[in-house]
């Protein structure tokens, strides 16, 4: 008998690492629904893109909404200069036949969460639209049962020195989030880092014989040309921690926050790894060396991912977009 497939409803910014996660997703794991916010670029283009995805992949049935189009407190400042103006490189999207659904997509958040406590929540763009959600129904914190979140690092930022895109886009609501009490699973910038887009995982994509495969191969060929080799698919490692778990070699539970106020920090995911701090200065930080469970105040509530398997990364994702060619 075969398990059941887990139920998750994914919220995106679908940007080139938006898309090629919600290609592991739909093909790995139950999609009831996505819901779209304003982030790698405007709203109108990341749900027009998610509607795109799923339609590549045959996956129509999948509802697609469309949520906030700019954070809770500043304009959206988007990251087209990543993603291209359109969001998914090179890819010229036409306005994709599968409509979009009519219901706003924290009210499609809300009424679900209501009638549904066992659909874990995926988290690929800013978390204004799940802040929204908990504002307007507190209930939530107590029915959606984790979080996976891309997001924030337990090192260094990448939209600045301190901080993850999605988290600096929106920091008021990712602080929302991770006050919840919602178990959360991070995967933030430390850990993509070790995801490297090549030319062989390109080639690799590039041979199989389906249209998802190669709009994958193009999405690479964009990561490649525009970051020269030190490209990562972001929200692709987040998924795989559900996908193939596997793939997450190392994770530590630790207490994080995050950080408004800061001059130069605003939007800083602060990881307190102190209680992980190894024996000598040159140890790594690691849970063999847990002095206590956590310090006073600041008990874990998120577990970090902090290692990736590379190579299972690429067995997993090679391994999907075969299954893309299987009627
Ligand atoms: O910092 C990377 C994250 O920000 C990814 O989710 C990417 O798609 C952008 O949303
Ligand atoms: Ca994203």
């Amino acid at each position: 008998m075969t398990t059941p497939r887990r139920k998750v409803i994914i919220d995106c910014d679908t940007g080139v690492d938006d898309a090629l996660a919600l290609v592991l997703c739909l093909k790995n794991l139950e999609v009831v629904g996505i819901t779209t916010v304003g982030g790698n670029v405007g709203l109108a283009s990341t749900q027009r893109n998610t509607r795109y995805v799923t339609e590549v992949t045959g996956y129509t049935h999948v509802p697609v909404f469309a949520g906030y189009d700019r954070p809770m407190l500043e304009p959206l400042r988007d990251a087209s200069y990543v993603h291209g103006a359109g969001g998914l490189g090179p890819i010229e999207v036409p306005e994709p036949k599968k409509p979009l659904e009519s219901r706003h997509g924290v009210d499609y958040l809300i009424e679900t969460y209501m009638a549904h406590d066992d659909i874990t929540l995926i988290t690929l763009g800013p978390l204004t639209n799940v802040a929204h959600a908990l504002l307007r129904e507190p209930r939530l914190a107590g029915r959606i049962p984790e979080i996976l979140c891309m997001g924030g690092s337990a090192t260094f930022g990448n939209a600045t020195p301190a901080a993850e895109f999605n988290i600096y886009t929106d920091p008021e609501a990712a602080k929302i989030v991770f006050e919840s009490g919602i178990p959360i699973r991070m995967v933030g910038l430390n850990l993509t880092r070790e995801q490297r887009v090549t030319p062989a995982l390109m080639a690799a994509a590039e041979a199989i014989d389906n249209d998802v495969a190669r709009m994958v191969a193009r999405l690479c060929g964009h990561v490649l040309d525009r970051s020269g080799g030190t490209g990562s698919f972001c929200d692709a490692c987040a998924v795989m921690w559900l996908v193939e778990p596997a793939v997450i070699t190392k994770s530590l539970k630790l207490h994080v926050t995050v950080e408004t106020r800061g001059e130069f920090t605003r939007g800083m995911t602060v990881c307190d790894t102190r209680p992980y701090a190894g024996a000598a200065p040159g140890v790594d930080i690691d849970r063999q060396w847990q002095s206590e469970p956590s310090l006073p105040g600041k008990a874990p509530n998120v577990e970090v991912a902090m290692d990736l398997d590379q190579e299972k990364f690429n067995e997993v994702l090679l391994d999907t977009l075969r299954r893309y060619s299987e009627t």
